[in-house]
């Protein structure tokens, strides 16, 4: 099969080397704004290049992956999805309600499919975690918490595209928080701070946010983020239920240090990056994606579960902004429509 890839920044690299050696895939063709970065990885994998989206379009794939800057998500969906091309999209389809709506009726419209790219879905530690909720080992949930730090801030450019902390960090973490516990977020307060680097008030932006979600059968979660976290890149969920308790990302590599004696030790090689700690779950999503489009498995992540992130993210701006609790119906934006 051939694929086209749309983006070759960070993650789109990420995914073009993955998909470069799967088995099931042919060639690829790549493009980018900046044809030069599409250019110089087409070489580097022995794949082609495209001066433009256009190109791709015109000389033919059997699906996308979207893997552009946020903001120009939506479009390219819809122009994929009246292609009837299967579509990999990359979180979040856009920065809006109305502009994911769109998307997401350009794709029901046109038969097709999109996946999206909440790759904790794939991970062994999260997958282990949904387990033992189902099982019942937890016994009655009662606290989740969610935390995703980042060692190093992205670059300042990518802020102001980037939708803010909530759309784009920890969009992952309310995803997961849905998708580990089976339940929906009924009610969120949240706020956040700018006390880091300037870029990020500069923005409009904060460095550090917190969320607290109320599930609808009253689990409480917490879920916090940080842009610099020295120690490394922290991405952990604790789930305490009134039998056991369990922790996803606790391992040889996270990046915190007990100071309790008989505590472990810091870890040598603490993780330093999204590329490395869920490399694995990224080629996971993929070659999960490759069965979709040759028909062999269901879309293990369709575009409502991503419209759903977005309602709790954009609750959570709300909520900081406006300094309240916000119930996630008022985020309704037409969404009930999609969820009939
Ligand atoms: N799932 C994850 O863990 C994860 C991690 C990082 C980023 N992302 C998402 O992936 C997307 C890209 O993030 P990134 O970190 O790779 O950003 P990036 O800035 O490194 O790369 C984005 C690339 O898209 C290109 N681009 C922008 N508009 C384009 C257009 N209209 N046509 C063609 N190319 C275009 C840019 O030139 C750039 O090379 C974002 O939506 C982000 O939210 C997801």
């Amino acid at each position: 099969m051939r694929i086209g890839v749309i983006g070759t920044g960070r993650i789109g690299t990420f995914h073009a080397n993955t998909l470069s050696r799967h088995r099931d895939v042919g060639s690829l063709i790549l493009t980018d704004a900046d044809p030069a970065r599409a250019l110089e990885l087409a070489q580097r994998l022995g794949e082609t290049a495209a001066p433009g989206a256009d190109e791709i379009f015109r000389w033919g794939v059997d699906a996308m992956v979207i893997t552009t800057t946020t903001s120009a998500h939506a479009e390219l969906i819809g122009r994929a999805a009246r292609s009837g091309l299967p579509v990999f999209c990359e979180k979040p389809i856009a920065l809006d309600l109305p502009g994911t709506l769109h998307a997401l009726a350009e794709v029901e419209a046109a038969g097709t499919v999109l996946q999206m790219g909440f790759q904790r879905r794939f991970d062994v530690g999260y997958t282990g975690a949904r387990e033992a909720v189902r099982s019942g080992r937890l016994g009655r949930l009662h606290t989740v918490r969610a935390t995703t730090s980042d060692r190093t801030p992205p670059p300042a450019e990518y802020l102001p595209l980037s939708g803010g902390l909530f759309r784009d960090t920890l969009i992952h973490d309310f995803d997961i928080a849905r998708w580990v516990t089976g339940r929906e977020v009924v009610e969120v307060y949240a706020t956040g701070s700018d006390a880091g680097p300037p870029m990020f008030r500069a923005a409009g932006d904060v460095d550090t946010g917190a969320a607290l979600l109320t599930l609808d059968d009253g689990t409480l979660v917490t879920a916090t983020a940080a842009r610099l976290n020295g120690a490394g890149y922290d991405v952990r969920m604790e789930l305490a239920g009134e039998r056991d308790q369990i922790v996803v990302g606790l391992d040889d590599r996270t990046p915190i240090a007990s100071t309790e004696p008989t505590g472990p030790p810091a870890a040598p090689r603490p993780w330093t990056g999204f590329l490395e700690r869920f490399g694995p779950a990224y080629e996971a999503e993929l070659a999960a994606f490759v069965e979709v489009v040759r028909g062999e498995r269901a879309n293990p992540c369709d575009g409502r579960e991503a419209l759903q992130a977005l309602r709790i993210a954009e609750a959570c701006e709300r909520s900081r902004r406006e300094r309240r609790p916000v119930r996630l119906a008022e985020i309704a934006g037409g969404a009930e429509a999609v969820f009939r």
